[in-house]
């Protein structure tokens, strides 16, 4: 069975060679999928994406005219997708965990990094800078932090936070968590020091940090995102940092990331005039896209992502097959 892998790093192509993937041949290829690189699917029976991968309507529509049976989602997240257009024209599976610490580590990481300036420092003490002035952070012992969204990450998060003494708040649609405080997302907003997000991106999470929400919150909070980026309305998050309301924020991923993340553009202007003064800002802290990138989560993306094309082709149903819910 052939299939076309887009959006390929180096990274994916050793964890992927690195698996048993018997019967099963990867086209590897360093274009994303959209309407304009279809064609390199031709002859494939299914294709293999990433998160800024595109499977819109029009795209699932001429995947199904090329006989492509199949697409496996090397991620958790499938926003990107059309699952609605794909129900009943084309098999969509995704990797619903692969190392949920992995993600929850990078947000505690980012947070670490941010409120106690270990950045800044870095770059002082390489050029033999040994002031500390304007690098005092916070203690983290004690502190409110609210988590939206509580399920695999969310939990490994939540449970970080704990070991630091920390106060946790949660809300989440379907609260599932027996030794969690959930509570209304107004609370959340307004009783929270950090309020990190770890939801899945769909319309009722669309902008949920926006104007309306950030007013609610207390001065100087640290907002982390490292779920989706169209979680967090930009230009109120920027307009938040301007008004020193918002204290700092830690962003692994960017709402207009898909032009940008996981490409060097060093030396080139950056169009994108909200995430460039983002960026300068010296209380933001931006990875792209980075919280999953571990040995461990890479090698089980790989497994499952193989054990779900081996599950589809079988027959057997236990292929991880994206639900409308
Ligand atoms: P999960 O499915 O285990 O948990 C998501 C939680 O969000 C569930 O408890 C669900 O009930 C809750 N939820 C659903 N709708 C909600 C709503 N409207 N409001 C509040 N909560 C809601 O997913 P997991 O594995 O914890 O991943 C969370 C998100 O993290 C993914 O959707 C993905 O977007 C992101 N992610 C980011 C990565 C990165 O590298 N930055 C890597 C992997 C995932």
């Amino acid at each position: 069975m052939k299939i076309a892998f887009f959006d390929t790093k180096p990274y994916d192509k050793e964890s992927f060679e690195r698996v048993e993937h018997d019967g099963i041949e990867f086209k590897f290829l360093e274009s994303r999928l959209s309407i304009d690189t279809l064609p390199l699917a031709a002859g494939c029976e299914g294709v293999c994406i990433f998160v800024n991968d595109t499977a819109n309507a029009e795209v699932i529509d001429g995947l199904c005219s090329m006989g492509v049976k199949f697409i496996a989602l090397r991620c958790a997240g499938y926003n990107n997708v059309d699952i609605r257009h794909a129900e009943g024209k084309i098999c969509v599976m995704h990797v619903p965990a692969y190392s949920p610490h992995a993600v929850a580590e990078h947000a505690m990481a980012m947070l670490l990094t941010s409120v106690r300036r270990i950045h800044k420092a870095y770059n002082r003490t390489r050029d033999f800078n040994f002031s500390l002035s304007g690098l005092s952070g916070f203690d983290f012992y004690g502190k409110t932090v609210g988590v939206i969204g509580t399920g695999r990450i969310g939990k490994a998060f939540i449970d970080i936070c704990k070991g630091f003494g920390m106060r946790v708040l949660a809300y989440d649609k379907y609260p599932a968590c027996e030794d969690v405080t959930y509570t209304s997302l107004d609370t959340l907003f307004s009783e929270s020091d950090i309020i990190s997000l770890h939801c899945p991106l769909n319309s009722e999470t669309y902008h949920v940090i926006d104007e309306n929400s950030i007013a609610k919150m207390k001065k100087g909070v640290v907002i982390v995102n490292t779920s989706r980026g169209a979680l967090v309305d930009a230009v109120a998050l920027l307009e938040g940092i301007k008004e020193r309301k918002i204290g700092a924020a830690c962003l692994d991923v960017y709402e207009e990331e898909t032009d940008l993340f996981f490409e060097d553009y060093s030396g080139h202007i950056i169009a994108d005039d909200v995430l460039a003064r983002l960026i300068s800002m010296p209380n933001v802290l931006v990875t792209s896209h980075q919280a999953f990138l571990t040995d461990e989560a890479l090698t089980a993306i790989a497994k499952t992502t193989v054990e779900n094309i081996s599950g589809y082709i079988a027959g057997c149903g236990c292929c991880n097959k994206v639900v409308i819910n």
